[in-house]
């Protein structure tokens, strides 16, 4: 019986990577033939003997599909008369608005230029269908970036004024996430932290989160998860230190800066997510030169968003991702707070308290409850600052058991 296997060519933008085979029953690579450019591999998919490592590859591409954990997926599913999210990546050519690499079928040769989401428009129909509005028409157009986002947010891709915007949703009752992003923007601008920006729009009377394309045709996002898989992390070694290790041989400038200004953001806001796909680097994707980190993004799981009022406490234990289980110790990674300027944090809990103001969601008792926590965080990193206690230096290069152990294994698709 003859397999229902589909050829492609994975590709970088105009660079054929290497030959693959699809299983379309089960939307797995079955095959992958010779490597064309090495170099121009997915960053941290290992190369073995010359040949890819199949299973890595695999987990790569299943992880663009978008994850069984979003919220609305089975309704979305239903809609599309489709099993799995993974049947959506084929049909998009795994094209997507965060990096450039995508499949082309070996039957139909086709051009970067002719099918890419930065330059083409796209259908709103799968953006609709996965926030419950159902599609325009009898024909769903199926060719949507959406197809290939991540994370457990309700998200679609929509171009607004010419320009790929993202536009996300929140969760529970007070649906908080699109407000943080938006305050943690603001806080950010006040501290000159290189950051998306994010806006607030009302849609159906619920508020979303829109933030721009930080990716461009010439880049590619690469997650801190995919970064350490670039080098084998031994034992003694702490995550904080294998990832600066690893962007130091990929000759990425400034990790460690933005690590301290990852870090103080999330202290402050009491990040609860930030693990290694909600931070990364970019990468020139045509002279695979590392550019930067890349700008601070995904910042609304914080403040408290699931806490019931009563619990909103800038003491409340809460626990911390990437490198270390609590704050507390987290923050003594930072190793400088000499581009801080404490004074420009001054009144940011009023610009929160005019952000929640008109809010439906949060009532005036959350909103007070918010805007006291953010003030006393910020309190709390001043005495942080002041009491000049560091791990820097000393503790950071052995791991510990406080350390996240989350980095060993098959990363959880079920985070956000
Ligand atoms: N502005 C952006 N430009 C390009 N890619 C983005 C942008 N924002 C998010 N992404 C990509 O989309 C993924 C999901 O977005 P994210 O904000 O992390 O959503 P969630 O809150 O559901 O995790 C990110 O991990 C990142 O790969
Ligand atoms: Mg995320």
């Amino acid at each position: 019986m003859a397999n229902n296997i589909k050829k492609y060519t994975l590709m970088h933008k105009n660079i054929p990577v290497a030959d693959l085979e699809l299983d379309e029953a089960s939307c797995a690579i079955s095959a992958v033939g010779p490597v064309y450019e090495k170099l121009h591999l997915p960053t941290g998919i290992p190369i073995k003997k010359g040949d890819i490592d199949r299973g890595a590859l695999n987990e790569w591409w299943r992880g663009r599909a978008i994850p069984a954990s979003r919220s609305g997926i089975r309704n979305a599913l239903v809609e599309l008369n489709l099993s799995t999210t993974q049947k959506l990546l084929e049909k998009c050519l795994g094209l997507s608005l965060s990096d450039q690499y995508w499949i082309c079928p070996a039957d139909t040769p086709i051009a970067w230029s002719q099918v890419n989401f930065f330059d083409h428009s796209f259908s709103d129909d799968v953006g609709n269908i996965l926030f419950g509005q159902g599609s325009s028409g009898a024909s769903i157009s199926l060719m949507s970036p959406d197809n290939t986002s991540d994370g457990w947010l309700k998200k679609k891709w929509k171009i607004i004024d010419g320009k790929r915007c993202l536009i996300k949703g929140g969760s529970g009752a007070t649906w908080q996430e699109p407000y943080n992003e938006v305050i943690a923007s603001r806080l950010m601008d006040r501290l000159n932290i290189p950051h998306v920006n994010y806006s607030l729009i009302l849609e159906d009377g619920y508020p979303y989160s829109v933030c721009e394309d930080f990716i461009t045709p010439w880049t590619d996002l690469v997650s801190a998860w995919y970064v350490m898989q670039t080098k084998r992390k031994p034992n003694h070694v702490s995550i904080y230190q294998h990832y600066l290790n690893c962007t130091d041989s990929l000759k990425v400038p400034g990790i460690r800066e933005a690590l301290d200004r990852m870090m103080v953001l999330d202290y402050l806001i009491v990040n609860e997510d930030r693990h290694q796909n909600n931070f990364g680097v970019i990468r020139n994707a045509e002279t695979l030169i590392y550019t930067s980190a890349a700008p601070l993004f995904d910042n609304g799981t914080s403040l408290w968003f699931d806490k019931p009022t009563a619990m909103i406490n800038a003491d409340t234990k809460i626990n911390c991702k990437p490198f270390k289980n609590s704050h507390e110790e987290q923050i003594k990674l930072v190793s400088s707070f000499d581009w801080l300027d404490r004074n420009a944090l001054h009144g940011i809990e009023e610009e929160l308290r005019e952000l929640l103001r008109d809010s439906i969601f949060i009532d005036r008792a959350r909103c007070d409850a918010l805007c006291l926590a953010l003030k006393n965080r910020v309190a709390m990193l001043n005495k942080v600052i002041d009491s000049g206690h560091t791990l820097y230096e000393k503790d950071n290069c052995r791991s510990d058991v406080k350390e996240n152990v989350a980095y060993s294994g098959r990363q959880d698709k079920k985070l956000r």
